[in-house]
């Protein structure tokens, strides 16, 4: 299966994601766990991207799209894969097209989290007291909001264009989510 997961910071794609790729055998790849990977490392790349995260912008294009280049093109992206947090923009839509395209694959579902605004801000908020994520203060949730809301946001009427959305209901326990992520994509013709 290639998938994408998608939703507003704090939906619970990663949550999700995770369980997913269990259930079909396929590599989660988040870009922010990569980005977030590389800050801890103190690589060129972590320093570059920590100043954007830092703030609840998202990082430069070009960087991004070089990442994920390089990760699909390892062994175990063969069989598939979920993409948690990528494409995030316009052009990173465009960019995974072409990456696609020169595999000679294609994307099968978009899964999207619908979840509260309120909900959201209270499960991050829950979060920096649990991790201290850098970028989950509230200040910075509200930019990552609006940053999704004016840049992320419309990818969704692109997907559903396309006839690739599965819109899922993030509100309500883990594993009810994950139940319906599960029923939503069991339900794809040759699944
Ligand atoms: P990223 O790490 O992707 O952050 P995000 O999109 O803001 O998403 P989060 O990780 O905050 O939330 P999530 O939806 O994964 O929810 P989670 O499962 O963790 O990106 C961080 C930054 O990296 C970006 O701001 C940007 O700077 C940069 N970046 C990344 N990708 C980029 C790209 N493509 N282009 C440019 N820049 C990029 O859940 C959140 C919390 O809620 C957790 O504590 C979890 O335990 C809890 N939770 C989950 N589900 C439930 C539930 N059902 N009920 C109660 N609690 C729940």
């Amino acid at each position: 299966m290639r998938l994408i997961i998608m939703g507003p910071p704090g939906a619970g794609k990663g949550t999700q994601a995770r369980f997913i790729a269990e259930h079909y055998g396929i590599p989660a790849i988040s870009t922010g766990d990569i980005f977030r990977a590389n800050v801890s490392e103190g690589t060129p790349l972590g320093v570059e991207a920590k100043r954007f995260m830092d703030a609840g912008e998202y990082v430069p294009d070009t960087v991004t799209n070089a990442m994920v280049r390089d990760r699909l093109a390892e062994a175990d992206c063969e069989p598939g894969f979920l993409l948690d947090g990528y494409p995030r923009t316009v052009a990173q839509v465009q960019e995974l097209d072409g990456m696609l395209t020169e595999r000679g694959c294609e994307l099968q579902a978009v899964v999207v989290l619908t979840v509260d605004g309120e909900e959201i801000v209270q499960r991050l908020l829950q979060r920096a007291v649990v991790e201290g994520r850098a970028d989950d203060t509230e200040d910075v949730i509200r930019r990552r909001q609006e940053v999704y809301a004016k840049e992320t946001a419309p990818l969704i009427d692109v997907y559903r264009e396309r006839g690739l959305l599965l819109e899922v209901d993030g509100m309500g326990e883990v594993a009810e989510v994950t139940s319906r992520v599960f029923a939503a994509l069991d339900a794809l013709p040759g699944a």
